[in-house]
């Protein structure tokens, strides 16, 4: 299934992370696509407000995995820790299985910002979401370009994200995020009260997909 989400603004795209924080539980699969600034990692954000665990979850520049353990004293004590990845610099399945996500996997949910055809065989089940710009919504804003010439490894640093926004809302620029649900564990979920839904159903709801 597939089902498609507009947001307008950072807060909103938080909000859709929130609302889908309530239904993860330990051994969940995240895996987050779309271009250098489309919002994966302010997506994340909105995961581990929710799901409540450590905060401080930024763009993982020169570190590959964060661990972002569940704060007991927080308001969802005993729910599964935040494991956030970058696999931007990751090219092989090879290097994945190096950094051990089996490890944390059983205990956290575990999100991987670029890891379209590098994480899926770690679990039978799995969403990916992809956050596009809307088409027309202006100049796009390059966020950290890999410059050409640029030493591999040294992807350009982050703005510095706090986990949570001031309420900008010159900050937002139309996005939308389409969520794609593989596998038995979420065979039977209905997506549809993430967020406002974008207007084209067809997409939205695709019976053709599995
Ligand atoms: N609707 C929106 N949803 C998400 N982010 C938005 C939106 N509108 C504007 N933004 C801005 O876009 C930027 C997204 O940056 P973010 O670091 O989340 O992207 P990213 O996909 O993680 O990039 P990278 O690939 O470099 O890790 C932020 O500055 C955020 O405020
Ligand atoms: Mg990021």
């Amino acid at each position: 299934m597939v089902w498609e989400f507009v947001t307008d603004t950072p807060e909103q795209t938080q909000r859709i992370a929130e609302n889908l924080a309530a239904l993860l539980r330990a051994g969940d699969l995240i895996i987050l696509s779309g271009e250098l600034g489309a919002g994966k990692t302010t997506f994340t954000q909105g995961l581990g407000r929710s799901l409540g665990v450590r905060p401080g979850i930024i763009s993982p520049t020169f570190v590959l995995v964060r661990i972002h353990p569940n704060l007991p004293e927080g308001h969802n004590p005993g729910g599964p820790d935040l494991v956030h990845v970058d696999a931007y610099r990751l090219a092989t399945p090879g290097e994945i299985d190096d950094i051990d996500l089996e490890n944390t996997m059983d205990s956290s949910v575990t999100v991987v910002e670029w890891g379209e055809d590098r994480v899926e065989h770690l679990a039978a089940s799995r969403l990916e979401i992809e956050l596009l710009r809307a088409v027309g919504s202006g100049t796009p804003q390059a966020v950290r370009p890999a410059e050409a010439g640029q030493v591999a490894g040294e992807r350009g640093e982050a703005p510095d994200f706090a986990d949570s926004f001031d309420a900008d809302e010159d900050d937002g620029e139309p996005r939308t995020l389409r969520l794609r649900a593989v596998g038995p564990r979420w065979a039977n979920t209905d997506f549809s009260k993430l967020g406002p839904l974008s207007q084209n159903t067809e997409l939205a709801i695709n019976p053709c997909e599995s």
